[in-house]
């Protein structure tokens, strides 16, 4: 019924028919974005896929979601009112809701000022460059520090469940002034539940598309509500205590520097558009949750990548070997120095595309794109994973090669090319922690490579990241490489 709205000389985007009340579901149950990368070979850039009862367009094609994200921005920047986001930050993220107007825009400057001053500011007060480069200095030396503890003792050990509480670290440093032990159980209970949350958010989940299961008694979205309602507790535990011991003489951390907009707020002349005290507060519950799974996802990928291609771990260390040495740990400013391990990130964003798909976007109003009409309030996918293996714009797209990023002396970083890599959104909803996304994986992993290859070298001839990783987490390795050959397979 819908397509008999379509104004006059337009279309709507072409798409499969998909089966009655399931559409396209059951096609998209695993790995949905293998899925809708062959179907845009079929219907396109942009395509209509019917999931459970709601259309949602897919896009795919680098120049196509340039058109849309940035050139369209404000037609395609809205959320869709998906039902699992409501219990995300109590209903008021800024990441999953539905409301995306001046409110909207005007927490998400407050975010970005308040996170910049934390982290990537030039910092006064701290040691290094910035707070950011101390925090993860810290974080890894420890990391470094148990690694080798955990080697002597145990010889094995999951090196994933360590990295989770030290990026957790680094980001409630920044958000809340504060640092856990790794063994804490609150905070344990709290950052192990990624895959309770990413089960439900990913693209495509059943209950947010087909409206007959809300009804029924569902394990995923119960175990859902259930995650979201611990990690708010937790939350709003560390925000009561900042409340009662705030002095705005003293901005502690991004949570101080919130209240003390709310206060500011109270006495200030601009009453236009201000966002409630509760919305400003939440927004450190998107800054925590975004903060630390992302990283820690891409620095485990870092270390498979690392262990299933020996020669290119062996590049990356000597080229620490030749440009740090050993007298120093790797620090922020070095990584125009270090073109290749900056290569080898690249190529792991692109070749893993570990976020296959941004959060998904809404139309804000009817709108038209590449000719293909879309009415407001339709969810749109936007298929990063598509663009990262795209044989339109990569040579051998499901080959893992630093070197794809590098000039042709291997000095220096092919710019270009690297923009080309699409891993954090583009446009008026991109990632607001890109810089420090970026920057702290680059930290972590060259400081762990640097000092475990020094330190691990004294002791053991071996392999030892191999050995680390194929003896603990077996599993693990075994899933990766399944998806790395599943990539293989739609390449082909
Ligand atoms: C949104 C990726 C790290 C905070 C996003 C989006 C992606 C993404 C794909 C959605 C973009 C869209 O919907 O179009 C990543 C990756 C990271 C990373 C790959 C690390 C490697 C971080 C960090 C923070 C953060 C460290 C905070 C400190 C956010 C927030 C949003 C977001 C608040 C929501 C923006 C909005 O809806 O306007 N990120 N992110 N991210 N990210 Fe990140």
């Amino acid at each position: 019924t819908r397509r008999q709205h379509t104004p006059k000389g337009l279309r709507r985007p072409p798409g499969p028919r998909g089966l009655p009340l399931l559409g396209s579901a059951l096609e998209l149950r695993k790995d949905p974005h293998l899925v809708l990368t062959q179907m845009s070979r079929k219907y396109g850039d942009v395509m209509e896929v019917t999931i459970g009862s709601r259309p949602v367009v897919v896009l795919s094609g680098l120049e196509t979601i340039k058109q849309a994200l940035v050139r369209q921005a404000e037609d395609f920047m809205g959320r869709p009112k998906l039902p699992s986001f409501k219990y995300i930050s109590n209903g008021h993220s800024l990441a999953f809701s539905y409301e995306c107007g001046e409110m909207w825009k005007a927490r998400r400057k407050l975010a970005q000022n308040a996170l910049k001053t934390f982290s990537i500011a030039a910092s006064p007060t701290a040691s290094s460059s910035c707070l950011l480069e101390e925090h993860v200095t810290n974080e890894a030396s420890y990391l470094v520090t148990k690694f080798l503890q955990l080697m002597e003792e145990k010889q094995s050990f999951d090196p994933n469940s360590y990295l989770i509480v030290s990026v957790a670290n680094v980001i409630c440093a920044i958000c809340f002034g504060k640092r856990y032990d790794h063994d804490d159980q609150e905070l344990l209970s709290v950052v192990n539940m990624n895959t309770e949350f990413g089960d439900v958010v990913a693209a495509g989940n059943p209950t947010d598309f087909i409206p007959l299961l809300r009804y029924l008694p569902n394990r995923a979205m119960a175990a859902f509500k259930d995650v979201n309602a611990r990690f708010n507790a937790f939350i709003q535990k560390i925000v009561q205590n900042h409340y009662t011991t705030f002095d705005k003489e003293h901005i502690r951390d991004v949570t101080d520097s919130l209240i003390g907009h709310c206060q500011e707020k109270k006495t200030g002349e601009d009453v236009r558009v201000q966002p409630s005290d509760e919305s400003i507060i939440s927004i450190v519950n998107d800054l925590f949750g975004a903060g630390f799974d992302t990283v820690t996802t891409t620095l485990s990928w870092c270390i498979m990548y690392a262990a299933l291609y020996p020669h290119i771990q062996k590049k990356i260390q000597a080229e620490l070997d030749q440009t740090i040495g050993c007298e120093r740990r790797p620090r922020l400013s070095d990584r125009g120095i270090l073109p290749y391990t900056e290569a080898f990130i690249l190529e792991v964003f692109r070749h893993s595309s570990l976020l296959p798909f941004t959060i998904p976007h809404s139309t804000t109003k009817d709108t038209v794109l590449n000719g293909y009409y879309i009415p407001k309030d339709t969810c749109v996918f936007v298929n990063q994973w598509q663009v990262n293996h795209d044989e339109k714009i990569w040579k051998d797209p499901s080959s893992f090669k630093p070197e794809r990023f590098l000039n042709a002396a291997g000095t220096e970083i092919n710019k270009t090319e690297g923009d080309k890599v699409v891993i954090f959104g583009l446009g008026k909803r991109r990632c607001i922690g890109e810089s420090i996304g970026r920057w702290e994986v680059f930290l972590f992993l060259s400081t762990i490579l640097q000092q475990l290859e020094r330190l691990c070298a004294r002791n053991m001839a071996t392999d030892w990241l191999g050995s680390i990783v194929s003896i603990n987490c077996g599993e693990s390795l075994g899933v990766y490489q399944g998806r790395v050959s599943a990539v293989d397979q739609v390449s082909q």
